[in-house]
């Protein structure tokens, strides 16, 4: 496990999301309500980047290219791939996948994230 240092605390809005590269991945760092947060860029459907996701209700993201939409907090599936219709028919090849999360820590006004 390695912590990364990323970025200042004010750099990031509440609302507000940022793809980082951290050793090989790249990953996107949500300020959620809540507080930070970051997963895995690669949706695990088809693995399109997800940097210009939808956030949806502040708590989750939408894949652009076929609207799955995961948990930012747990990385969890909400919704699995939709649209257009028909995509479906993928699904028995493409089961359901949960997003890899990463701890974020705050210390001093500077975010950390632990790979
Ligand atoms: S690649 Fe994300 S839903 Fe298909």
């Amino acid at each position: 496990m390695t912590v990364h240092s990323v970025c200042n605390e004010s750099d990031l809005a509440v609302g507000k999301q940022m793809a980082i590269k951290l050793e090989d991945k790249t990953i996107l760092l949500f300020h959620l309500e809540s507080g930070f947060f970051a997963i895995q860029n690669r949706c695990t459907h088809l693995f399109k980047s997800m940097t210009k996701g939808k956030v949806i209700d502040g708590c989750r993201i939408q894949c652009p290219l076929h609207r799955a939409e995961f948990d930012i907090k747990s990385g969890e599936v909400v919704k699995w791939a939709n649209f257009p219709p028909g995509v479906q028919l993928m699904n028995a090849l493409r089961p359901e996948k949960a997003l890899t999360t990463y701890p974020v820590t705050i210390e001093n006004g500077q975010v950390s994230v632990e790979l």
